[in-house]
């Protein structure tokens, strides 16, 4: 389990530029919860994701997982609950290394050293099979370079090499953004199933409305730095494209 104690987070504290991004926020998100978060611009959606990967310290306020206190804890050490995939299919990723060799650091994402292991057929059978069901014929390229990949495709993989390692928490911050529809819902699909099968607690952001009623379990509102609307599984069912909008004055 997620927790959110009081969360603040001002930026340039003190300054003329000062931002409060988040204001009080308490939120407990269940282990296995996938919540969706939506929310206009500098609302502070990608703040409260920054907070509990350990990116960036909350002015005030703590953060737990699991009950125990990880406020302090530096985003390296908090990799081994929480996997992040961006906005930019660009992010994460080592362009002029292989596909394969991409997924190997990402195995060892969590290892503090990084020892130097071969590549043995089992591991490149595994990461071809895990390609396969993309569906995008991936599997058939696992030498090519991943700069040489669409930026689609290498979103969808980045998903993929999100959860080789070990993780109990994946962290979406728009990761569709940048896709075409087509590409995008390859993305979305493979997510929900990710989510499923490894029973992760997951955070999508997103600024698509529909993606944001098809997906998840949770609706999460955002508005200059508070939640401002928490929607159950139940609700969400019920929500429509109609309502939604008009919480953004659209
Ligand atoms: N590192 C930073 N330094 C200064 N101000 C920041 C920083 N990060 C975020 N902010 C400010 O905090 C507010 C919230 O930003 P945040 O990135 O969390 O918004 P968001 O909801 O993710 O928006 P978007 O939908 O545009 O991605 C904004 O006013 C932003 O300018
Ligand atoms: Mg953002």
């Amino acid at each position: 389990m997620i927790e959110l104690q009081h969360i603040s987070k001002v930026f340039h504290r003190g300054q003329v530029n000062e931002v409060t991004a988040l204001q009080q926020v308490d939120l407990q998100i269940a282990a296995g919860d996938f919540v969706v978060l939506v929310g206009a611009n500098g609302s502070g959606k990608t703040t409260l994701l920054n907070l509990i990967a350990g990116a960036i310290l909350p002015t005030e306020g703590k953060i737990f997982f699991n009950g125990e206190d990880v406020t302090t804890i530096p985003e390296h050490r908090r990799s081994r609950w929480v996997a992040r995939v961006f906005q930019n299919p660009l992010g994460g990723t080592a362009p002029d290394l292989s596909i394969l060799d991409n997924f190997r650091l990402a195995a060892l994402r969590t290892q503090p050293k990084r020892p130097v292991i071969g590549i043995n057929e089992t591991f490149r059978r595994e990461v071809r099979e895990r390609i396969a069901q993309l569906g995008m014929g991936l599997e058939n390229k696992l030498n090519q370079p991943m700069g040489a990949l669409s930026g689609g495709q290498r979103q969808a993989l980045t998903l993929l090499m999100s959860v080789m390692d070990h993780t109990d928490i994946l962290l979406l911050d728009e990761p569709t953004a940048a896709l075409d529809p087509r590409s995008a819902a390859v993305v979305m699909g493979t997510a929900q199933q990710i989510i499923q099968d490894l029973g992760l607690t997951a955070i999508l952001i997103t600024h698509n409305l529909r993606d944001s009623l098809q997906y998840g379990n949770r609706l999460l509102h955002m508005a200059d730095g508070q939640i401002m609307r928490d929607v159950n599984a139940i609700a969400k069912q019920k929500l429509t494209l109609g309502e939604m909008y008009a919480w953004f004055g659209a």
